[in-house]
């Protein structure tokens, strides 16, 4: 699907190495849970065996159409019919395009999806706090403060907060 600056494709196998380099970039994963440290043919095993893209998750690359640059991606997971609600998690992992309005274009994007074409009626997130980067992206679309979960994420042996954030139907901005 196509947004003002990128466009939002199917990951397969052929876009391991960089899922792989991204998820071990210190800069990149430094608000994210990453888990533990996997091989390079784990991470292209995930992505090989996971399911098909399908409404309750939907795993898409995010793209520059002008270089055909693969940069980073956006998941909607956990959608249920009853609730009509789903988890959004965004990276750009190439951090030599941070700053050009690429992350906005792509929640913009993933989340008119998420409406219009899947019929949610809220898309919610949770943020550490101290990324205001990403906190930035995600009030311009519309996104707004729900909670605040008291030192739920560590990092570097330090406990940060973080804020869960939700979008609903009709509140996002272009
Ligand atoms: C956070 C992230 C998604 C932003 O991507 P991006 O493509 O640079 O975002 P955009 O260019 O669309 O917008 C960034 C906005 O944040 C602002 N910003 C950047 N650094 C900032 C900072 N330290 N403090 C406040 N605002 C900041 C920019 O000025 C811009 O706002 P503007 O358009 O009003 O000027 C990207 O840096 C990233 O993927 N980081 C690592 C993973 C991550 O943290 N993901 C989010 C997890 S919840």
């Amino acid at each position: 699907m196509l947004g003002d600056l990128v466009e939002l494709r199917a990951m397969d196998t052929s876009d391991a190495e960089a899922l792989w380099r991204w998820n071990h970039d210190p800069a990149v994963m430094r608000w994210m849970e990453n888990g533990h440290p996997q091989s390079p043919a784990r991470t292209a095993a995930r992505l090989t065996e996971r399911a098909p893209n399908g409404y309750g998750d939907v795993l898409l690359g995010v793209e520059v159409p002008e270089d055909g640059k693969l940069i980073g991606l956006v998941r909607l997971t956990g959608a249920e019919p009853e609730t009509g609600c789903a988890e959004l998690t965004l990276y750009i992992g190439e951090k030599e395009y941070w700053g050009r309005g690429y992350a906005t274009d792509a929640t913009r994007t993933v989340c008119r999806y998420g409406f219009e074409e899947m019929r949610l009626h809220r898309i919610e997130l949770d943020v550490v706090t101290e990324n205001h980067a990403a906190l930035r992206v995600y009030r311009k679309v519309g996104f707004v403060e729900e909670g605040r979960l008291r030192q739920v994420f560590r990092r570097n042996g330090r406990w940060y907060d973080m804020f869960v954030m939700g979008l609903l139907e009709g509140d996002l901005r272009s």
